[in-house]
């Protein structure tokens, strides 16, 4: 049962695609419109609260503070409130069980027990908006409604499945030529190479650098020939260049954010100064898509939009303002004070919020504030992306994701989480934020596996690799200035292979319940607690996660660790895929086990009284063979096969079932 509560005037968000009634005042909580936009609820002691996507922290939200504001922060370390993406939906799960969505476009604060441990407060700066209420006998039934009232996720090609190598700094053909060179010395299967901006003349979107790739169709055969597709990145700001034509489209077509007197707004990102599409508009957003074609013309099938919060290094208002500070500082003696309110003044020039207040979208004969409308921004790029996609071939389903999102972009494509770091606690951070990125709609999601920043190690990229077996967006990516982290750079490169190829081996079961999960509006990754309900300890497990409906996985997230801990709420059927290639099964009964888990090792549990299928080892997606593959787990028990060309848009009504002996 779904209730709807409007305040005020919304703004059409569009993240919602079921037509509600609304109704007048909410069982649950008290609101209160007096001061912006509050609702407050009292939770019970026992309450858990699941959701928000991508932000920081626990599976059970419950005991911090979450700040839905799409922000460029690429050292998100734990006291962090806003990361890229707002997904303002949480469920309480209780002795009352009820899912709240708030759908608002600007900052809206969830206060989960951080200033008052038994209050829920949640917070918005006006009182424009909808509120959802979701009312279900238990938190994966009320995601389940929910998902329903947001429309269908976004589904990818097939070959979004296999490993993706990425760095960014790969600048000439012989870079991505390395790249496949020794990837096949150590036969470790691979289906992309990302292109970081290098690949564009002077940063600017939908061009090439015309020394390096100048025969740039040609470049896309050579690498197709290798079975390795291309993936290039485009960012959210047009650079200002006379003569460039995006720039000279959108100034005369006036598709840019314009400030208050009409002006384009500027603010600086890669290639220095910018201009913002206006993508909440519907004709700009048409033309923005529009141009991926360029790219498409060349025989690219997908793309990640990247720095669309929209990330703002600078603006000349905050130039401006800078100096004239600087200027007073330079003229007195200045105290601590003076000299850390300098530093804070230099640091926050970046992503400052007084920018995101300074400029407007035209939406419907609207003039609307930016910050009014801030987490809508990431959105409707990719949206304009998928749109435009859409014009070019119908049919067909291309590679998209993007940094920044709101709750409505997962019927456009999937995001990667962003700027990293090569710490352990941010492979743990991976592995807690799938399941709650899935409640919200986004299944095709990954991180940068070994870490972004910072300079990972091989056992790091080891463990990170291993679970990220198990993301749909399975790709190594890294910053330019940090350790090189291609499994080539590492001693023993082969035991690399031994670990892609179970990801290889596994894609058919994965996929298969990636497109389940995507046609009935189910959750690919699963909380224990939402599949144990009943079970104390599942109920608490943050680190383990179930996978489709056969299996549950433990990864190893410490360093030096030999194995785990891992907690068994029924007895499963454990398949330790060993360096050798081969599999190792064993029985294992309800409760606890040490698991002992070698570095080129992949451990998965299979749930009792069912199976999964297992391939043989590809060099890539296209090569795997569904026909000769070998089911693991209970005998006597059967599973359901999704498979379909992987290509078009003509998804399979039925499953094939595969029973074994
Ligand atoms: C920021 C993105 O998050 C990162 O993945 C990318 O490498 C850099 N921008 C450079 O494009």
């Amino acid at each position: 049962m779904i209730k709807k509560y409007t305040y005020g005037t919304p703004f059409e968000t569009e993240a919602v695609v079921v037509d509600i009634k609304a109704e007048s005042t909410p069982e649950y909580g008290t609101v209160s419109c007096e001061n912006g936009f509050c609702f407050e609820y009292q939770m019970e002691k026992q309450d858990t609260v699941f959701g928000l996507g991508e932000s920081n922290r626990g599976i059970n939200k419950r005991g911090y503070l979450y700040i839905s504001n799409c922000t460029d922060d690429p050292e998100h370390m734990e006291h962090k409130v806003s990361l890229y993406g707002a997904h303002n939906f949480i469920v309480v799960s209780g002795k009352k069980s009820f899912g709240l969505f708030v759908d608002y476009p600007a900052t809206v604060c969830f206060d989960i027990g951080y200033t008052h441990s038994d209050i829920l407060k949640i917070t918005c700066d006006d009182d424009n908006l909808n509120l959802y209420v979701i009312e279900g006998e238990s938190a994966y039934v009320i995601v389940k409604q929910f998902r329903r009232l947001i429309g269908k996720s976004y589904i990818p090609p097939k070959f979004a499945f296999g490993y993706a190598q990425s760095r960014w700094g790969y600048v000439t053909k012989e870079d991505y030529r390395e790249v496949v060179r020794e990837y096949q010395k150590y036969h470790i299967p691979l289906d992309m190479i990302y292109m970081d901006i290098d690949y564009m003349q002077d940063f600017k979107d939908f061009t090439l650098n015309q020394q390096n790739f100048n025969d740039f169709t040609e470049f896309v055969k050579e690498m197709k020939q290798n079975h390795i597709r291309l993936i290039p990145i485009i960012d959210a700001g047009v650079k200002i260049e006379k003569g460039y034509s995006v720039y000279e489209e959108g100034v005369k077509n006036n598709y840019f954010c314009k400030r208050e007197d009409g002006s384009d707004f500027v603010g600086a990102v890669w290639p220095n100064d910018t201009h913002f599409p206006d993508v909440l508009n519907k004709e700009a957003r048409k033309w923005f898509g529009s141009h991926y074609k360029v790219l498409t013309e060349q025989g690219i099938e997908g793309f990640w939009n990247d720095m669309n919060e929209p990330a703002i290094f600078y603006t000349p208002e905050g130039i401006q303002k800078l100096k004239g500070n600087m200027k007073e500082f330079i003229d007195k003696e200045p105290t601590k004070e003076d000299v850390w309110a300098m530093r804070d003044e230099l640091r926050y020039l970046s992503n400052n919020p007084s920018d995101y207040k300074i400029f407007y979208h035209h939406v419907d004969g609207k003039k609307i504030r930016h910050d009014k409308v801030h987490n809508l921004y990431g959105y409707n790029m990719t949206r304009a992306a998928a749109e435009g996609l859409e014009e070019i071939e119908n049919h067909k389903r291309y590679l998209l994701f993007s940094r920044s999102s709101y709750i409505g972009m997962h019927r456009y494509g999937g995001i990667w989480t962003g700027d990293n770091m090569s710490w352990w606690s941010h492979l743990l951070l991976n592995i807690k934020m799938m399941p709650s990125l899935n409640m919200c709609g986004f299944l095709y999601v990954g991180a940068d596996l070994g870490g972004f920043g910072a300079d990972t190690t091989r056992e790091l990229l080891f463990r990170w690799l291993a679970f990220g077996i198990f993301t749909p967006l399975m790709r190594n990516h890294s910053a330019g200035g940090t350790r090189r982290q291609e499994c080539y750079q590492f001693e023993r490169t082969e035991e690399f292979k031994n670990l892609i190829d179970v990801r290889y081996r596994l894609i058919p079961y994965l996929y298969s319940e990636y497109m389940k999960a995507a046609l009935q509006d189910d959750m690919y990754f699963k909380p224990l607690a939402f599949v144990y309900p009943e079970d104390e300890i599942a109920r608490e497990i943050e680190d383990q996660l179930l996978i489709g409906n056969e299996i549950m996985i433990a990864p190893v997230y410490t360093q030096n660790a030999k194995g785990r801990c891992v907690y068994l709420p029924e007895q499963m059927m454990m398949l330790k895929f060993l360096g050798n290639g081969t599999i190792a099964v064993d029985t294992l009964e309800k409760g606890y086990h040490y698991v002992n888990v070698d570095l080129n090792e992949v451990v998965l549990f299979v749930r009792k009284g069912c199976c999964i299928p297992v391939a043989e080892a590809a060099e890539c997606v296209e090569k795997i063979n569904t026909k000769n593959m070998v089911l693991y787990g209970y005998s006597e028990s059967e599973y359901f096969l999704y498979e379909d060309d992987g290509v078009t848009k003509e998804y399979q009504k039925d499953c094939k079932v595969l029973k074994k002996g």
